[in-house]
């Protein structure tokens, strides 16, 4: 498998930010366990972070052209907001599955919308880092 996990705005921050919400651990922290657990099943994985949209975009219409079968991807506020990055997830004929830290369901009510859970094929929130172990379980 080929899977690409992207990180929207702000992720660049995990670890410092509102810890009480999102958790002590850093972007990397989370990512080395990613890259840990595809090595150990064999899978190419890339893991990206950008606070620019139109980033997000290119990231997904790349893994649309390079044999990507697995988007995971945390959108954060973009989630809320985003048709751009729904509809380029609509282009890319893989997995999706959307992950959030926090439960965006018992926050603030503009955090219960999510676009790219039009396309999702799974929605994983309030786990917190775990639940990007847990997308990546869709694939055994
Ligand atoms: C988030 C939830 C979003 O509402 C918020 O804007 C984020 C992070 C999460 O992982 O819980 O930045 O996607």
């Amino acid at each position: 498998h080929k899977i690409l996990v992207l990180h929207g705005p702000n992720l660049n921050l995990l670890g410092t930010r509102q810890p009480e919400i999102y958790g002590h651990e850093t972007l990397d922290d989370i990512n080395n366990r990613l890259y840990e657990k595809a090595a150990v099943n064999g899978w190419d994985i890339v893991c990206r972070q950008s606070n620019h949209e139109g980033e997000l975009i290119d990231a997904i219409q790349e893994a649309r052209m390079n044999g990507t079968d697995l988007i995971v991807i945390n959108p954060a506020a973009y989630s809320h907001t985003s048709v751009a990055i729904l509809d380029a997830l609509n282009a890319f004929e893989g997995k999706v599955v959307e992950v959030h830290l926090s439960n965006i369901h018992k926050r603030e009510t503009f955090r219960h919308h999510s676009y790219v859970a039009m396309r999702a094929d799974g929605v994983i929130a309030g786990l917190g880092s775990h639940g990007y172990l847990v997308a990546l379980d869709s694939l055994s």
